[in-house]
C-alpha cells in the first residue's frame, strides 16, 4: 500500500515493472509517458494496471504494450498511427475482438462470443467499453449502461416508459440483468428461437426467475405453458400497455390464443383444452380468467390451478 502511494506520488514509475528484454520489441510503460501523459497519468486507476502491478506477466502481457504491442518502433519514430503494431483507430473489428480476446477468452464461452448477435453485426469490445476515458465506476463502460444500449437500441427506450415496465429508467435494474451484451446459449426454454442474448441463470432458467423465484417451481400441477415456452409468451419483458405486462389488453384473450382446442396431445390427448362449458364468456365475470385460476403460473394442490 505505502509503496503504490510511494511510487503514485513520486510520479517516477508505473509499478514494478521488469525490465522487458532487449531485443524483444517491447519498451515498457515508462516509456510511453512523455508524449501521452494523459493517458499514462490515469492509468494507475484502470483495472489493466494489475497486468503491471502484479509483475509476474510477460513483456506481450503488461501495461500498454499488452494491448499497443511493442513500442520500440513507435518511439524510435517519435510517433504515428502505422509505427504502432495496436493503433486501434486502424483496426477492423474482428481485429479489436481478438486483440481483447487474447486476455479475456476465459471470461466468455467461446460460442458465445463469436457467434454473438453483436459480434455478428461488428459491435465489438470498444464498441462498449473504453479503455482510456471511461465516465463510470465499473468495467469500463464508454457511458452509463441504459444510455449506451439505447443509444444503439432507440425502440426499446419508448418499451422501458411505458405504464407497466421493469423499472430499468429508474435506476432500480439494468439491461444486464437479463441480457448478456457478450453473447448467450440458445434458450432451452423456447424450442427454435433466435436467444437475442437473453442471459441464462444458473440450471438454464430464465433470468426471470432470479427475481421471481416464487415462479420457479417445480410444481405438482405445471402449466406447461410457462415452464415450456417461457415467460414471453405472455409477458413482455421490457413494458406493455396492460398491466402485469401482459401481451395482451384482456386476460382471456392471453389464455384463448391457445385454448382453442387445437391438438390431440397433452395429459389426456385432447390438445389444448377450450375453456368448459360451464365458462359464460358473455358474463365479465369469466373474462378475467385468474380471478378462478389463480395459480397460473403452477399449482401444488390443483390440477386447473384454482389454488
Ligand atoms: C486494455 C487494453 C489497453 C491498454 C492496456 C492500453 N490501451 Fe491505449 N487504447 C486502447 C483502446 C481500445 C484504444 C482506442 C480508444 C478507446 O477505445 O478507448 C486506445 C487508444 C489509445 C491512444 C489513442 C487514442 C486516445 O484515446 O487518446 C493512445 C495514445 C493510447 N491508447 C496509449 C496508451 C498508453 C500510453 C497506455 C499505457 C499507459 C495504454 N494505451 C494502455 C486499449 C488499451
Ligand atoms: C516520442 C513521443 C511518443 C512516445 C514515446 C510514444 N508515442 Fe504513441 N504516439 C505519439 C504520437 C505523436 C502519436 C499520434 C500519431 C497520430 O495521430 O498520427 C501517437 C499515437 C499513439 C497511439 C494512437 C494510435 C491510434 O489508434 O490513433 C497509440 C495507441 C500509441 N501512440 C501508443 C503508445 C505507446 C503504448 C507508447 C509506449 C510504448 C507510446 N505510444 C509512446 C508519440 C509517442
Ligand atoms: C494483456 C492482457 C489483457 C488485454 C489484451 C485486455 N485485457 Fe482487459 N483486463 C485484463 C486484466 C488482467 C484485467 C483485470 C482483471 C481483474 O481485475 O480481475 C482486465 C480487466 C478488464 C475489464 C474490467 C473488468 C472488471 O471487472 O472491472 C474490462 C471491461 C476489460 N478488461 C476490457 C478489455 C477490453 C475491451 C480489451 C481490448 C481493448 C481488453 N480488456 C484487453 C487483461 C487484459
Ligand atoms: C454491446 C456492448 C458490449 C460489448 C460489444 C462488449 N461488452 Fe463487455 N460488458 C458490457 C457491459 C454492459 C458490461 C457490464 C455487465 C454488468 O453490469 O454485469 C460488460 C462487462 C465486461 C467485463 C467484466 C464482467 C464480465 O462479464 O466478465 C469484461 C471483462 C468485458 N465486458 C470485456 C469485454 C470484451 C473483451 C469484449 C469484446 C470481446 C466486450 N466486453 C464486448 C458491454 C459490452
Ligand atoms: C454500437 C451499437 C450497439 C450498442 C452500444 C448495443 N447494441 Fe445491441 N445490437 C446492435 C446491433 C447492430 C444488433 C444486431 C441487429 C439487431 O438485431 O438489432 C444488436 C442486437 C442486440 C440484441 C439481439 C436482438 C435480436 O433481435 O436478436 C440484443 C438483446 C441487444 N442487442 C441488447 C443490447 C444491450 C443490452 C446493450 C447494452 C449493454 C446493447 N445491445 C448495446 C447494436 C448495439
Ligand atoms: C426483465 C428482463 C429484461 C430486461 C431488464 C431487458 N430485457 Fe431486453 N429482452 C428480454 C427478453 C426476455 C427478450 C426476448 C423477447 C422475445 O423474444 O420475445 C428481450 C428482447 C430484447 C431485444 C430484441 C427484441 C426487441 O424488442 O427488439 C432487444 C434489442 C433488447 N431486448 C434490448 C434491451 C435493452 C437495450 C435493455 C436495457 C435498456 C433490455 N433489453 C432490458 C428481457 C429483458
Ligand atoms: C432483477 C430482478 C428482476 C428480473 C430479472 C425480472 N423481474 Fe419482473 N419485476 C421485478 C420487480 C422488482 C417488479 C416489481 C415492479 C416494479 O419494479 O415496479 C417486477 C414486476 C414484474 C411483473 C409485473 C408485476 C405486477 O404486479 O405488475 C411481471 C409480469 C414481471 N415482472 C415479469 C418478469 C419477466 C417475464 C421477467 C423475465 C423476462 C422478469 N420479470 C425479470 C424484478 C425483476
Ligand atoms: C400462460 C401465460 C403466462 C405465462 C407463460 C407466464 N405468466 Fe406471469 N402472469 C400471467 C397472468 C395472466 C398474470 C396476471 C394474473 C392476475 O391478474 O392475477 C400473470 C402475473 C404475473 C406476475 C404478477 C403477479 C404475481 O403473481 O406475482 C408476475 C411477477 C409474473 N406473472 C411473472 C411471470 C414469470 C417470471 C413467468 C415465467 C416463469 C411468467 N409469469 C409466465 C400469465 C402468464
Ligand atoms: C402458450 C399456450 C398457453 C397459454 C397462453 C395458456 N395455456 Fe393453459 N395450458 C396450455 C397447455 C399446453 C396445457 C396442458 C394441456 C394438457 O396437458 O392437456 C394447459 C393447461 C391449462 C389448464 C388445465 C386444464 C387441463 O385440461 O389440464 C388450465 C385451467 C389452463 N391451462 C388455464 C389457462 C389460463 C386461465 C390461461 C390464461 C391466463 C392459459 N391457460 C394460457 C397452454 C397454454
Ligand atoms: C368463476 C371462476 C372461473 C373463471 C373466471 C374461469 N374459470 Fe376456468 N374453470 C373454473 C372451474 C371451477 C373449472 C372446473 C369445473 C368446470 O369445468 O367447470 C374450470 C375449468 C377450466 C378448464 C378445464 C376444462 C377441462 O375440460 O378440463 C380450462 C381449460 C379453463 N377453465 C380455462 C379458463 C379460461 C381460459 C378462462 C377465461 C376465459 C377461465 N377458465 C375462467 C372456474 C373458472
Amino acid at each position: 500500500m505505502w509503496a503504490l502511494l510511494f511510487l503514485l506520488l513520486s510520479g517516477s514509475s508505473l509499478g514494478a515493472e521488469e525490465k522487458p528484454a532487449p531485443g524483444s520489441g517491447f519498451v515498457g510503460s515508462n516509456v510511453c509517458r512523455s508524449c501521452h501523459p494523459d493517458i499514462w497519468l490515469n492509468f494507475y486507476k484502470n483495472p489493466h494496471y494489475k497486468t503491471i502491478a502484479l509483475g509476474k506477466e510477460p513483456p506481450e502481457r503488461t501495461g500498454c504494450e499488452g494491448c499497443h504491442g511493442p513500442g520500440k518502433a513507435h518511439v524510435e519514430a517519435r510517433g504515428g498511427k502505422q509505427t504502432i503494431p495496436r493503433a486501434f483507430s486502424l483496426m477492423k473489428p474482428g481485429q479489436i475482438l481478438d486483440a481483447c480476446l487474447a486476455c479475456h477468452s476465459k471470461d466468455f464461452a467461446r460460442v458465445n462470443i463469436r457467434r454473438s448477435e453483436h459480434t455478428q453485426a461488428d459491435v465489438v469490445c470498444s464498441s462498449c467499453h473504453s479503455i482510456h476515458r471511461s465516465p463510470v465506476p465499473k468495467f469500463l463502460l464508454a457511458q452509463k449502461q441504459n444510455e449506451m444500449c439505447y443509444g444503439c437500441h432507440a425502440p426499446v427506450r419508448a418499451q422501458f416508459s411505458m405504464p407497466f415496465k421493469h423499472r430499468v429508467n429508474e435506476g432500480f435494474m439494468q439491461c444486464s440483468d437479463c441480457h448478456n451484451p457478450h453473447g448467450a446459449s440458445a434458450p432451452s426454454w423456447r424450442m427454435g428461437v433466435r436467444p437475442r442474448m437473453v442471459e441464462q441463470a444458473s440450471g438454464n432458467e430464465e433470468p426471470c426467475l432470479k427475481c421471481h423465484s416464487d415462479k420457479r417451481g417445480p410444481f405438482t400441477f405445471e402449466h406447461p405453458s410457462v415452464r415450456v415456452d417461457g415467460c414471453e409468451t405472455c409477458h413482455f419483458p421490457h413494458g406493455s400497455t396492460n398491466a402485469k405486462l401482459l401481451r395482451r389488453p384482456l386476460i382471456f384473450t392471453v389464455c384463448l390464443e391457445c385454448h382453442n382446442g387445437a391438438g390431440n396431445f397433452g395429459r389426456r390427448g385432447q390438445g389444448i383444452a377450450l375453456q368448459s362449458a360451464s365458462h359464460n364468456m358473455l358474463d365479465p365475470r369469466y373474462q378475467r380468467c385468474t380471478t378462478c385460476h389463480v395459480r397460473i403460473h403452477g399449482s401444488n394442490s390443483d390440477p386447473l390451478f384454482l389454488r
